[in-house]
């Protein structure tokens, strides 16, 4: 006997969808979504995947040469989590159909991109420092919001990944006031690095609004809450009064307390850099990519040995 279904049109698969979205619930892998929703979905956690793994580079540098066994430890720790964020990202774009060596591949082609900040290069230890005030701070901006994301593997993973970024924030903070308490030398290091390091952080945030054609899709779609200015602003507002904290300032003759608008005016941001880093032309685009690609081939082995031990186990257990 054959049961007849009644037939569910296109519209009404749509129309619950956007019902679910607009009561702020959360749309799950085995729900109906549009392709462009699918697509844009897989496209953000990608970049976001790629971004945590190719973050570790920066700092990963400084491993060996940490000044202090505590030092070494803390950061060991904020680079493995890094690693732990992109794992996560990497599951969540597979329950949306994607394939992971297929994301891989993308990455190390230059198909892909990831975070523009993670292609300036590390010049000293301070510059850890910074990257866990401003780097973490701008990404935790950023990613709070995604906690109420619309698709729920996103949302849910990112509930974790702010929990432990804002352990990598704290870290980064604690070692500039450390530096900033010690010789005259460390505080030109410190120095040093927030001038190298705020401006790209601030680009962090993405295109202005005027320019981001895609705001406006993901707003409605509640895959992002905030546009790119907004939440730049709110990064802005956040960060003067912790630079004031540490005593460093930032490189922004135009940073200034605007009491009718309630927050800080700051000045305008080089968007060619930004336009000119995302298509290649960083300091280290080549390095970083190359870095992934050459991991990459070095770890074929322990895949090929994986493939085979688990063929060999279904193997005997079918016997
Ligand atoms: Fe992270
Ligand atoms: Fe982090």
């Amino acid at each position: 006997m054959t049961l007849t279904q009644p037939e569910v049109s296109e519209v009404d698969l749509e129309g619950h969808f956007e019902r679910t979205v607009a009561k702020d619930q959360r749309i799950e892998p085995r729900d109906w979504m549009p392709e462009g929703y699918r697509a844009t979905m897989i496209r953000q956690i990608a970049q976001h995947a790629h971004s945590e793994i190719i973050g570790m580079q920066p700092e990963g540098n400084w491993i060996t040469r940490a000044p202090s066994l505590r030092r070494k430890a803390i950061l060991l720790a904020k680079v493995q989590d890094e690693a732990g964020h992109g794992l996560y990202l990497y599951s969540a774009a597979e329950t949306l159909g994607a394939d992971r060596p297929d994301l891989t591949e993308r990455l190390i082609s230059g198909r892909q991109k990831y975070s523009s900040i993670f292609n300036y290069p590390t010049l000293s230890f301070a510059d850890v420092g910074v990257i866990g005030w401003l780097v973490d701070g701008a990404a935790i901006c950023n990613q709070v919001p995604l906690c109420r994301s619309s698709y729920g593997p996103y949302a849910r993973a990112m509930i974790r990944i702010c929990k432990e970024e804002s352990f990598h924030q704290r870290q980064g903070f604690e070692l500039l006031m450390t530096m900033m308490k010690g010789t005259t030398a460390q505080r030109e290091m410190v120095r040093d690095a927030v001038n190298r390091f705020w401006w790209p952080s601030l680009m962090m945030f993405g295109p202005p609004d005027a320019d981001s054609p895609n705001t406006a899709r993901s707003m409605a779609w509640r895959i992002k809450r905030h546009t790119n200015d907004e939440l730049r602003q709110r990064f802005v507002d956040m960060t003067v009064p912790q630079a004031e904290a540490l005593g460093v300032t930032l490189p922004d003759p135009d940073l200034k307390w605007n009491a009718a608008r309630g927050h800080y005016d700051f000045g305008a941001i080089d968007w060619t850099e930004l336009k000119r880093v995302i298509s290649g032309e960083g300091p280290c685009n080549a390095q970083r990519v190359a870095h992934r690609r050459r991991a990459h081939e070095d770890g074929a082995w322990v895949r090929e040995a994986a493939a085979a031990y688990a063929a060999k186990h279904e193997g005997a257990v079918r016997d």
